[in-house]
């Protein structure tokens, strides 16, 4: 139970003492035979009824072109309810209490008729159930017929009703662009108002997400520290190794900026950066998030150029090592698509507190590892103090978010190691969901959807937010159209992205944080029986690197700085006159031989196909070998046997 936030999905804990269930209502699905009400809504609801959070006089009716009877719909859902319930025990009860407030009308969404027998069925249900008049829409719908479908409902007269609230809800996308946006907000706003409005960003469901706030205004030691005077600058990552899966037709129209960087990982860095609100009111919160977009600097096609990277998958490999194909052979997607699948950028937000401060984004599918993480990396301390101890620089402090899979929060520093020296190795703290509470994992929809009962719009979009959100991407959509074909760079699926990503970051001197851990170090063969101290010491100090096919990576004669390990490609061995000798390809090394024996590099070693690397510094390398003996003698005896066998003392 403990572990179980840590499996995937999202921690929920609904059923605290203070949690009520949530206010009567029917709620009215647009769409009900689709994917999302069986996958997402159905085992919400069914959590939160299991957590008695909703209210006996609740109802559900459910509405789409498929012809079929309410017991039907039971049946389908009691069905489906099985295979996608996030819960690990299946209560029997629980789910028969709420099949039993199922309903199902059919109806074509642009036939007033189907409105009619709809509001019929609504005013059966309302009154057998006693509920008061409330009713949300969920328009599980595209946005191009949610101004349609708005229409006939008024027609049908449900605005009229005497008794009541009506509420909407929208999923994304609330747009294609800046003006496709400005124009769906008109026509929901022309029916309702902005505060029956409840647009959906499923990122606000998570409560990792949810805890950026919390933990920042709850917790009084960060506050202080929260500005350009002490933040280096920030990085958020999410990355998918999935490909489209299937959704070639929508995402091909989208692409990565649209499809999780303009939304979801803006919502991320609203919650990070904003000013403290006056208080937790939606509103208060919601002002807060738009002056934070509404700050980040909206770039000229110049700066676009400059501050932004994307890419595409080509063909590669899937996690699991087996062949994956590239985007443009993906099902529905054109094949000479300039979609982009990752996408990297540097923003500013021009005001008082991040003056100066970068902000990096990353997202991408088809990448070696699926994590979204937000890395706080702070200034240094002065490293003068140090200079006559052995201690030749000093790290940054990192405070690191760890969104999903993992959940948690951890913060890196230096300590002193122990022993009669002043020497430093890098140490963390860390905070697990799966440790500190008895969360039971959920969709993320309980929340959005128990919120929405209550009429609490926190964790929904606001007009203004939406439209300050597309007008900061608009440029970067507008210039990336107007670019050849070849300013796209491809990426081996299973990679770690384009090489541009990691230039746009590291021509100001820093690097992406990549979250290793052991399942990552244990593809790494050299790794899986190394000790665990040693394990979360390399998990900590491995830096990753990225060469293109072709690109030097040791030039024989110079002085050995570094150890690699190659991740994903192939490298090649060249002997004193440029000759391949030999090839490393992935779970391989190379580099040790010089920092073991304290000698120049005796060959070249150059990449083949595009490779990442992680890399391991001397500083550290000597680190590690000197804690850990049984590493150094493995490490020792292998690199003698290569040395032996092969001409690759590198
Ligand atoms: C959706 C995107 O909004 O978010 C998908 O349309 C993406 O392309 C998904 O895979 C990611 O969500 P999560 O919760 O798995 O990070």
């Amino acid at each position: 139970m403990a572990n179980e936030a840590q499996i995937g999905g999202t921690a929920v804990q609904m059923s605290h003492p203070d949690n009520h269930p949530g206010t009567p209502c029917v709620l009215v699905i647009f769409g009900a035979s689709g994917d999302l009400t069986k996958r997402l809504l159905m085992p919400a609801l069914y959590n939160l009824e299991c957590d008695g959070l909703l209210s006996d006089r609740f109802a559900i009716v459910g509405i789409a072109m498929d012809e079929m009877s309410t017991d039907d719909f039971r049946a389908n859902m009691t069905r489906d309810i099985k295979k996608f319930s996030t819960r690990k025990e299946f209560d029997e009860a629980a789910w028969a209490r709420l099949a039993g407030r199922l309903h199902y009308t059919s109806g074509k969404f642009d036939r007033p008729e189907a409105y009619q027998k709809l509001a019929g069925v609504v005013d059966k249900v309302e009154a057998e159930r006693n509920v008061g008049g409330n009713v949300i829409f969920y328009m599980a719908t595209p946005p191009s017929i949610f101004g349609m479908i708005s229409d006939n409902l008024d027609r049908a007269g449900f605005k009229k009703k005497e008794k009541g609230w009506i509420r909407i809800i929208v999923e994304k996308p609330f747009g294609h662009d800046l003006n496709s946006a400005i124009e769906l907000n008109k026509q929901l706003l022309t029916h309702w108002r902005e505060d029956q409005i409840y647009r959906i960003d499923h990122y606000l469901g998570k409560e990792t997400v949810q805890n950026l706030l919390a933990f920042r205004f709850s917790n009084g030691i960060f506050e202080p520290l929260w500005n350009k005077a002490h933040i280096d600058h920030i990085q958020f990552s999410v990355a998918e190794t999935v490909g489209v899966e299937g959704r070639g037709s929508y995402y091909d129209r989208s692409g990565v900026l649209r499809d999780m960087i303009q939304n979801h990982m803006f919502q991320m860095l609203a919650y990070l950066c904003m000013e403290p609100p006056p208080s937790f009111k939606p509103d208060a919160i919601r002002n807060e998030k738009f002056k934070l977009l509404d700050a980040v600097r909206v770039m000229t096609p110049a700066q676009v150029l400059k501050h932004t990277v994307r890419g595409q998958y080509g063909p590669g490999k899937k996690a699991d090592g087996k062949p994956a194909v590239g985007y443009r052979e993906e099902p529905d997607v054109n094949p000479g698509s300039k979609t982009e699948t990752f996408a990297a950028l540097e923003l500013f937000i021009d005001n008082w507190r991040w003056e100066g401060v970068p902000i990096y984004l990353r997202s991408g599918k088809g990448l070696w590892k699926r994590g979204t993480e937000i890395v706080v990396q702070f200034k240094k301390a002065p490293e003068v103090l140090f200079r006559d101890t052995p201690v030749d620089h000093l790290d940054a402090n990192l405070l690191l978010f760890h969104i999903q899979p993992d959940q948690g929060i951890e913060i890196r520093f230096q300590a002193k190691t122990p022993g009669p020296t002043m020497t430093l190795q890098r140490v963390n703290m860390r905070f697990e969901y799966g440790d500190a509470f008895e969360a039971s994992r959920g969709t993320g929809y309980e929340v959005l959807l128990y919120n929405c009962m209550i009429g609490d719009a926190t964790l929904f979009s606001r007009t203004d937010l939406v439209e300050t959100a597309w007008r900061v991407a608009q440029p970067l959509l507008d210039t990336w159209a107007s670019q050849p074909a070849d300013a796209l760079e491809s990426y081996p699926a299973g990679s770690w992205g384009p090489k541009g990503a990691f230039d746009l970051i590291n021509k100001g001197g820093r690097h992406w944080m990549e979250i290793v851990n052991r399942e990552i170090l244990a593809r790494i063969p050299l790794f899986p029986t190394t000790d665990p101290v040693c394990l979360q010491k390399l998990a900590m100090t491995l830096n990753p690197v990225v060469f293109s096919a072709g690109e030097p990576i040791i030039k024989a004669g110079d002085p050995g700085s570094d150890m690699y390990f190659v991740c994903r490609g192939q490298v090649e061995v060249l002997d004193g006159s440029g000759r391949p000798i030999a090839t490393l390809d992935e779970g391989d090394y190379f580099g040790e031989l010089s920092l073991l024996k304290s000698q120049p590099r005796t060959a070249s070693i150059r990449a083949v196909t595009p490779c990442n690397l992680f890399v391991l510094g001397k500083a550290d390398f000597d680190r590690v070998m000197h804690d850990h003996p049984q590493f150094a003698a493995k490490l020792g005896d292998l690199a003698r046997e290569r040395y032996d066998h092969k001409d690759g003392g590198h």
